[in-house]
C-alpha cells in the first residue's frame, strides 16, 4: 500500500472514531424504555456501518475550515437516515436481505415490526439531532439545512429511488431509470451529506456549488460500485449478502450494462467528482483522496 493509501486510511478511521463518539452521545441510552427498540437501535446502528456519509459531510466543513466539528450534529443526522434506511431495505417486504453489517439484519434479531419502528424511531432521532446544529456563519438558516435534509430522504429523492427501485425488479430498464433511480436512492443523500457540512462552516456559494456537482457524481460512482460489489465480492467481505440483485434481478448496472462497462462507468464518475474537487484548488484535496478511495473500496 502506497503512502497516500495509508494516509486516507488513518484518515478514515479517525473520523469513524469522532463520528462514533458523536452518535454515543445522541442515542438514548439501552437501558431506558422501551429497552427492546433503544437496544435494536444500537445494534443497527453501532454494528460496524463505514460511516462514508457522515465522514463526507465533515470533509464537506473541511473544505471551507479546519473547524469541523461544526457539522458533527448534520453528520451523525444523515447516519441516523442511511442506517433507517438500510433497515427498511432488508425488510422481507422489500429486498429480503439477512445480512447487514456484518451482522443478521436487524428483522431478523427483533422481527418485522420492531425494525420497522426501529427505523421510524431513527429517521424522527436525525431530526433531533439535525435541529441541535449551529452553523458557523450567517449564511445558510437552520430551517433551510433542516428542509435540504428533509427534501433529500424524502418522496422526491431517497424513498422515491427506493420505490423506482422496487418497481423495476424483473423489468428491462434503461439507463435513463437505472439513473434517475441511483440519483435518488443513494447520491441524494451523498450529496446532502456533503452539502449539509459546508453549509455548517458557511461555504461562500462557488465552494457549494462544485461540493454539490462533486456529491452527485461521486454518489453514482458509489452505487455503481455497489452494485459491482454484489457481483465480485464475497459475503463476507461485503458484511451483507453478495450475489442478491443478480437473484432477485434487481435494476443494476452489471445486469443492464454488463461488469466491463459498470466499471468503466464508476471510473468515469469518480474522474468527474475529481474535476470538481480539483477546482476547489488546494481545499478539494481531502474530496480528492475519499474519491480515489472510495473507487478502490472492496466493501
Ligand atoms: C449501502 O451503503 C447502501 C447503499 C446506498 C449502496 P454503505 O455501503 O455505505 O453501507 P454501510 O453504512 O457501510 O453499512
Ligand atoms: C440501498 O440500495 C439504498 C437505500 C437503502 C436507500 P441497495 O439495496 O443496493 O443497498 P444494499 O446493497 O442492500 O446495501
Ligand atoms: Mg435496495
Ligand atoms: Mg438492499
Ligand atoms: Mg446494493
Amino acid at each position: 500500500m502506497d503512502d497516500k493509501a495509508m494516509e486516507i486510511e488513518a484518515y478514515i478511521a479517525k473520523q469513524q472514531g469522532i463520528i462514533e463518539s458523536a452518535l454515543r452521545k445522541y442515542v438514548t441510552d439501552k437501558s431506558k424504555k422501551p429497552r427492546i427498540l433503544h437496544e435494536a437501535i444500537d445494534y443497527s446502528l453501532f454494528s460496524g456501518g463505514k460511516r462514508l456519509r457522515p465522514i463526507l459531510c465533515l470533509a464537506g466543513a473541511h473544505t471551507v475550515c479546519m473547524a469541523t466539528d461544526c457539522a458533527l450534529p448534520m453528520a451523525c443526522a444523515v447516519e441516523c437516515i442511511h442506517t433507517y434506511s438500510l433497515i427498511h431495505d432488508d425488510l422481507p417486504s422489500m429486498d429480503n436481505d439477512d445480512f447487514r453489517r456484518g451482522k443478521p439484519s436487524l428483522h431478523k434479531i427483533y422481527g418485522e415490526a420492531m425494525a420497522i419502528l426501529t427505523g421510524d424511531a431513527l429517521l424522527a432521532l436525525a431530526f433531533e439531532i439535525a435541529s441541535l446544529c449551529s452553523p458557523l456563519g450567517s449564511s445558510y438558516p437552520l430551517s433551510t439545512m433542516i428542509w435540504e435534509l428533509a427534501r433529500a430522504a424524502g418522496s422526491r429523492a431517497l424513498v422515491a429511488g427506493q420505490v423506482a427501485d422496487l418497481e423495476s425488479e424483473g423489468k428491462e430498464i434503461g439507463l435513463t431509470q437505472l439513473r434517475y433511480i441511483h440519483c435518488r436512492k443513494t447520491a441524494a443523500l451523498i450529496t446532502v451529506a456533503l452539502r449539509l457540512g459546508a453549509m455548517s462552516a458557511n461555504a461562500d456559494e462557488k465552494t457549494l456549488r462544485l461540493i454539490t456537482k462533486y456529491g452527485r457524481s461521486l454518489g453514482l460512482a458509489f452505487q455503481i460500485i455497489d452494485d459491482i460489489l454484489d457481483v465480485t465480492q464475497t459475503t463476507e467481505i461485503l458484511g451483507k449478502s453478495a450475489g442478491k440483485d443478480q437473484k432477485a434481478k434487481k435494476a443494476t448496472y452489471p445486469r443492464i450494462m454488463g461488469l466491463e462497462y459498470s466499471k468503466k462507468a464508476a471510473a468515469y464518475y469518480t474522474q468527474k467528482s475529481l474535476y470538481y474537487a480539483s477546482a476547489l484548488g488546494e481545499n478539494g484535496k481531502l474530496l480528492s483522496e475519499l474519491a480515489n478511495y472510495l473507487l478502490a473500496r472492496k466493501r
